[in-house]
């Protein structure tokens, strides 16, 4: 079933970068809000560019970028690429992270060098996305940093640790980062997805294998989540209906985490 949450004009006007738009769950937020009407500006180490074609194909305003977002001059060419483009940008949805290529382990297994790189792309990255992008959205009038944590920082899943520390540090970014940001009108929100079968999930057996089954025995809605479970949330953390909440973190599972 897609999900087509809003009418076309709600973001009218509005530009969104979204981080690893490329495929999976950013990629159809990328879709959600350029349906709402804004131009989208995909980031992505990978299909950056095919993302804003299928966009561009359906009469969308949409540029991609290949970039690193954990890189200074990859969130950088983010910010110079929506000027450039777009004349600014308005909302940012620190979406990449590395997921969905992890291998489940014990801690005790899991490298110095792969809990770096981990918190690297998901926590550095968000980081220099927000200050790159800090000079574009502080001239827009209704600025919004989405990001996306997980529901694995409320419930401390086991096997993942450098992972589920990354996405509590996530959520804690947008508590304080809210405060700092309140002052210039932008509003800092996440979203906290549960185990989604996106395209990188899928690939990825023994994350199905290991997770899939859990997560539905432990849901109160008894079937997989997708991507377009997370769209409604996003348009609306994007758009004006949210324009009085900043520092909150919506958990989107089916219900599993009551928060
Ligand atoms: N799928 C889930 O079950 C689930 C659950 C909770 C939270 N999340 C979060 O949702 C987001 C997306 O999940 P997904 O399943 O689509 O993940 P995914 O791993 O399939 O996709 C992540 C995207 O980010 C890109 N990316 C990775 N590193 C990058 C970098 N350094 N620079 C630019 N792009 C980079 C990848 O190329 C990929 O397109 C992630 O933040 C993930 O942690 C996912």
């Amino acid at each position: 079933m897609k999900n087509t949450p809003e009418t076309p004009t709600k973001l009218a006007g509005k530009t969104a970068v979204v981080t690893g738009a490329g495929s999976g769950i950013g990629r159809a937020i990328a879709g959600a809000l350029s349906a709402a009407g804004a131009n989208i500006v995909i980031a992505d180490l990978h299909h950056a560019d095919a993302a804003a074609q299928s966009l561009r194909n359906n009469g969308a305003h949409a540029v991609g970028i290949t970039a690193d977002i954990a890189s200074e001059t990859g969130s950088l060419a983010l910010a110079e690429t929506a000027q450039r483009e777009f004349g600014g940008a308005d909302i940012l949805v620190n979406n990449a992270a590395i997921f969905s290529s992890l291998i489940p382990k014990p801690f005790e297994e899991i490298s110095a060098e792969e809990w770096r790189r981990v918190m690297e792309v998901n926590t550095l990255g968000p980081f220099l996305c927000c200050k790159a992008l800090l000079p574009l959205l502080k001239q827009s009038n209704a600025a919004r940093i989405i990001n996306i944590s997980s529901g694995v920082a409320f419930k401390g899943n086991p096997l993942y640790l450098h992972y589920v520390a990354s996405k509590g540090a996530v959520l804690s970014m947008t508590r304080s980062l809210a405060r700092e940001l309140g002052a210039y009108g932008i509003l800092v929100n996440g979203i906290a997805p549960g185990f989604t079968l996106s395209e990188g999930v899928q690939a990825n057996a023994a994350l199905v294998a290991g997770a899939r089954g859990p997560s539905l025995a432990g849901r109160v809605l008894n079937r997989d989540m997708y991507p377009d479970d997370l769209l409604g949330a996003a348009v609306f953390f994007a758009g004006p209906d949210a324009g009085f909440i900043t520092g909150q973190t919506l958990v989107i599972d089916g219900g599993a985490y009551f928060h």
